[in-house]
């Protein structure tokens, strides 16, 4: 496994690949749920890019991102051992060099949900993707489910700009109990990590009244008390929408799959999940 940091030797490794290579972006602290994505990578494709990039540009609070775990050592045994071929750190004076000013952005999508939480968040994901795509050039790249939006930001990026990129959603990787894997699990008091299975749990009970044909607004009652009766819980949103485009919905029962997004603060961690219910 060749390990790269600036944006030529990438070009120079990249271009001793073959076509059909795979590629995983990533922020680095890589749990499981990142390694599925890197192992469906490598089962679809002859060589596999990771990328590993704290993404200044992303984060709107900068307590966030110094505070972002750096676990390098750990993630390159791991992506050694899995298979890849390339890993890409660049420095963020590589990827935003002086004078950078050009933005990526889909604004319909970024400002809505947790768009509109986070103002800026999608547009950072957007440019540096596109930046990404472009150095790496390849030919389908992996993100996950458990960061719903992003994944629809990612289709419409590539979708309106011609990117030559294949988007492939990967399903959420969950701990044995539900709760969905995120390096900020670790962050959880004990109590707190016990409690965090109310949003999987809120999620199953969704899908089954979807099936019984209850209406969003039905659904987001029951989901909110399933939650706020959880003590160690504080409800941020709940959120039923169109599964394609985060469309709203009107209030019959569902007659095509929706997206239940969930946000809610464990102690000074918020934790989001969602599943797609289908009527
Ligand atoms: P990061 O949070 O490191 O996540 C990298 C990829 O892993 C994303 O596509 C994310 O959705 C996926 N992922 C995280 N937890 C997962 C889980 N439990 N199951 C399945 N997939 C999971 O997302 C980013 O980085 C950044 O925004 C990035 C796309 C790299 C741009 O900077």
């Amino acid at each position: 496994m060749k390990v790269v940091h600036t944006k030529s030797d990438l070009r120079a490794a990249r271009a001793l690949l073959p076509a059909n290579t795979g590629f995983v972006p990533t922020m680095g602290a890589l749990h499981a749920g990142h390694m599925a994505l890197v192992q469906a990578a490598r089962a679809a494709s002859d060589a596999v890019v990771v990328s590993i990039f704290v993404n200044p540009t992303q984060f709107g609070n900068p307590e966030d991102l110094a505070k972002y775990p750096d676990t390098l050592a750990e993630d390159l045994a791991q992506l050694e051992a899995a298979g890849v071929d390339l890993v890409f750190c660049p420095t963020a004076a590589q990827m935003y060099p002086e004078g950078a000013d050009t933005i990526v952005e889909t604004p319909k999508l970024a400002g809505m949900l947790m768009g509109a939480l986070r103002p800026g968040h999608f547009r950072g994901v957007a440019t540096v993707v596109t930046k990404l795509f472009n150095l790496v050039q390849p030919a389908r790249a992996w993100f996950g489910q458990k960061d719903y939006q992003q994944v629809l930001v990612i289709r419409q990026m590539v979708r309106d700009l011609e990117i030559p990129v294949e988007i492939v959603a990967h399903a959420t990787v969950r701990e044995p109990d539900g709760l969905a894997m995120s390096s900020r699990n670790l962050r959880l008091t004990a109590e707190d990590r016990a409690a965090s299975t109310i949003l999987s749990q809120a999620l199953n009970a969704a899908q089954s009244m979807a099936t019984q044909g209850a209406t969003p607004d039905q659904i987001v009652e029951k989901v909110s008390a399933q939650i706020t009766a959880e003590p160690r819980a504080t409800l941020q949103s709940v959120d039923i929408r169109g599964a394609a485009d985060l469309c709203e919905l009107p209030d019959a029962p569902l007659a095509s799959h929706a997206v239940l997004l969930l946000a809610a603060d464990f102690g000074p961690v918020l934790l989001i999940d969602n599943a797609i219910l289908t009527p």
